[in-house]
């Protein structure tokens, strides 16, 4: 629990940077799994500021985002690629071939196989190092939402009005918020050796608490984190203020 988000943000993108550096002495690649949403732009605004430093490169570095609206087009203004392009991977020197976002503008009969080649892929590369991860109010964690079973997989779901609402006002109006999206299962996140989930606000107290302290239920997908033998909740004061 930090002061505020920025310094929060801080320790996480230290931690960040720290893997980046000791897999380089190794002569190893860094594994990142990365979230978009409010919650890790400050952690993203270190990393690029780090870079610019000269101190932290990307050379070795492969990402796979969590999640991305189904349909959506990669150079839409809602879309999480642009998201992650405009907060990260414009102001670094990642490789583009290393970048891996769920695409949102495949066809509907593709996304099956689509899907079980991403998870391939983060397999292929040895598995995810650092997985970070922001929390929905419904309790979902990528867009994993209540009802998401603890060895799901990366697949398309179907999103919880809340969410949507959540979200009405990125998109100028709930109607206009996609139905769907494609995202890692609850799965594929336990299978990173390392997940950071962050919160910041009174806003996300409640389902911050149900977390950490709630039965382990899947009703509330957040709450497998639970079983996960390295796993970090990174939280400011507000949203640590349910804690018991
Ligand atoms: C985003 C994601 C979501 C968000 C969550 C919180 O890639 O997977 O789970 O982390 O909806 O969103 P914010 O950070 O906007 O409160």
């Amino acid at each position: 629990i930090h002061g505020n988000s920025d310094v929060a943000s801080l320790s996480v993108a230290n931690e960040i940077a720290s893997l980046i550096n000791q897999k380089q002495e190794e002569g190893k690649k860094a594994v990142l799994g990365l979230a978009t949403g409010s919650t890790p732009v400050k952690v993203y605004d270190y990393l690029v500021q780090f870079h610019k430093e000269g101190r932290l490169s990307f050379k070795n570095v492969i990402t796979f985002n969590l999640d991305e609206y189904f349909p959506m087009k990669p150079d839409s203004i809602h879309s999480y690629v642009r998201f992650m392009n405009e907060h990260l991977f414009d102001h670094i020197d990642i490789e583009p071939h290393n970048i891996h976002i769920p695409d949102g503008n495949i066809s509907m009969d593709e996304i099956r196989k689509y899907c079980e080649d991403y998870e391939e892929k983060i397999k292929n590369v040895g598995g995810i190092d650092i997985q970070i991860l922001g929390i929905g109010r419904t309790g979902h964690i990528g867009f994993n939402e209540p009802g998401s079973t603890l060895n799901s997989k990366t697949r398309l779901i179907r999103l919880d009005r809340m969410t949507r609402l959540d979200a009405a006002s990125d998109f100028f109006g709930e109607e206009n918020v996609p139905k769907r999206a494609i995202t890692m299962g609850v799965g594929t996140i336990m299978s990173a050796r390392k997940i950071i989930l962050m919160a910041w606000g009174e806003g996300k107290s409640s389902i911050v608490q149900q977390a950490v302290e709630g039965k382990i239920k899947e009703s509330v997908p957040a709450t497998f984190l639970q079983h996960h033998d390295n796993c970090d909740f990174v939280l400011d004061e507000a949203a640590a203020s349910s804690l018991t």
